[in-house]
């Protein structure tokens, strides 16, 4: 099999391809050729140095694949060779061949190709969380996400629009048509102007019912002043930590340093009628039924057209530093996707 290697913290150009025999599946697990494996920002972090659940390197990342099942463990029913599936993978995704227990893997739909499955567990199941499980959006609410071209700002504002909320999303501005056109109602370049004044002004002063922030540092402050009474503040992630492509302890110390850690108050929350919340589904693998209870949710509504994995680019493995590039570049409008 070929793997995706970090072998070093550093520019993109650490990843090298390697070869290694193929793997076989052990009791419970099945084993998966993969046609596509997706890209997520933690492995961009982990490639960096900056993630701090990261196995030591040189490691294999990749937390989800599409692909067709050909063979299976001992304990598993041997209908499941030959089907088409997707599946969450704890690192170790960024390869031709994988094996995972069998409850990470989800049967394919008809119509729904590798990559499409790929581009499904970590954005869908943690918009998921954030928007229905723990933000409970109601449809008249108003919901601002920031960087929603990502895989989970467009997987979120699709799950909000059919909820019948409205959404307001943060992106560089060359992305703000084609968000539009994915359903974003009201667009802001946080570059150029001052998201927490200028969704202010969309609201006309009242604040947003949730946010949805994986930026960190000052941005959860401003989040923070920005939710309406009743409101929820969703954080899942420091993005705002990446300062370059090279590990920055400054950067770091920087989203640190600006990190509302004595906002967020009991007495705080008590009196604004304001909530806060965390989300890392790499910190759920005790939880995987839940997580099945999500998927089989999200199954439903990409059969009826409601989810629709949208792929930005996919890159072959050889060129696997061109994605994470592509990524940090902040090009992409959508799922980042490897193929073999
Ligand atoms: N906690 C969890 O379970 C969980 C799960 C999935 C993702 N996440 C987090 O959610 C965030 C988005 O993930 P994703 O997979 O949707 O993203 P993605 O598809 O990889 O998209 C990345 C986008 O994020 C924006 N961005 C913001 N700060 C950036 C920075 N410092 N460097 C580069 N790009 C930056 C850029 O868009 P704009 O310039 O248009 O803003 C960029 O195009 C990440 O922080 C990720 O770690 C958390």
């Amino acid at each position: 099999m070929r793997q995706i290697w970090i072998t070093k913290a550093g520019a993109p150009e650490v990843l090298k391809v390697k070869e290694a025999p193929d793997p076989y599946p052990r009791g419970g697990e099945l084993r998966i050729r993969v046609e596509a494996s997706g890209i997520n920002f933690a492995d961009i972090l982990g490639r960096m140095g900056l993630y701090p659940d990261l196995p030591p390197i040189p490691v294999v990342v990749g937390y989800e694949v599409g692909g067709r099942i050909d063979a299976v463990g001992p304990g598993v029913d041997s209908g499941w060779v030959g089907r088409d599936v997707f599946a969450m993978t704890r690192f170790g995704g960024y390869a031709d061949v994988v094996c995972v227990p069998e409850k990470q893997v989800f049967v394919r739909p008809e119509g729904m190709s590798a990559a499409q499955g790929a581009a499904i567990p970590v954005n869908y199941f943690t918009a998921w969380q954030l928007v229905v499980v723990m933000g409970g959006l109601k449809a008249g609410e108003t919901m601002l996400v920031h960087s929603a071209g990502g895989g989970v700002g467009i997987a979120a504002t699709q799950i909000a629009k059919n909820i019948g909320a409205t959404v307001i999303g943060t992106a560089s501005v060359a992305k703000h048509a084609e968000l539009r056109q994915l359903g974003v109602d009201h667009l802001i370049d946080y570059r150029t102007e001052d998201f927490e004044a200028r969704t202010r002004e969309i609201m006309s002063g009242r604040g947003v019912e949730l946010i949805l922030d994986a930026v960190g540092g000052e941005s959860f402050k401003k989040g923070y002043r920005l939710l309406s009474p009743t409101g929820r503040l969703g954080m899942f992630g420091i993005s705002s930590a990446a300062t370059g492509k090279e590990r920055s302890i400054g950067g770091m110390l920087r989203t640190l340093a600006s990190t509302p850690w004595f906002q967020f108050t009991p007495l705080a929350l008590l009196n604004a009628n304001k909530g806060v919340f965390g989300v890392n589904l790499g910190h759920l693998w005790g939880e995987v039924d839940r997580i099945r209870g999500w998927g089989e949710a999200l199954l439903g509504r990409w059969k009826n057209g409601v989810i629709q994995p949208r792929i930005a680019r996919t890159f072959r493995f050889d060129d696997a530093a061109a994605a994470h590039h592509y990524i940090q570049d902040r090009k992409n409008v959508g799922k980042v996707l490897l193929v073999p």
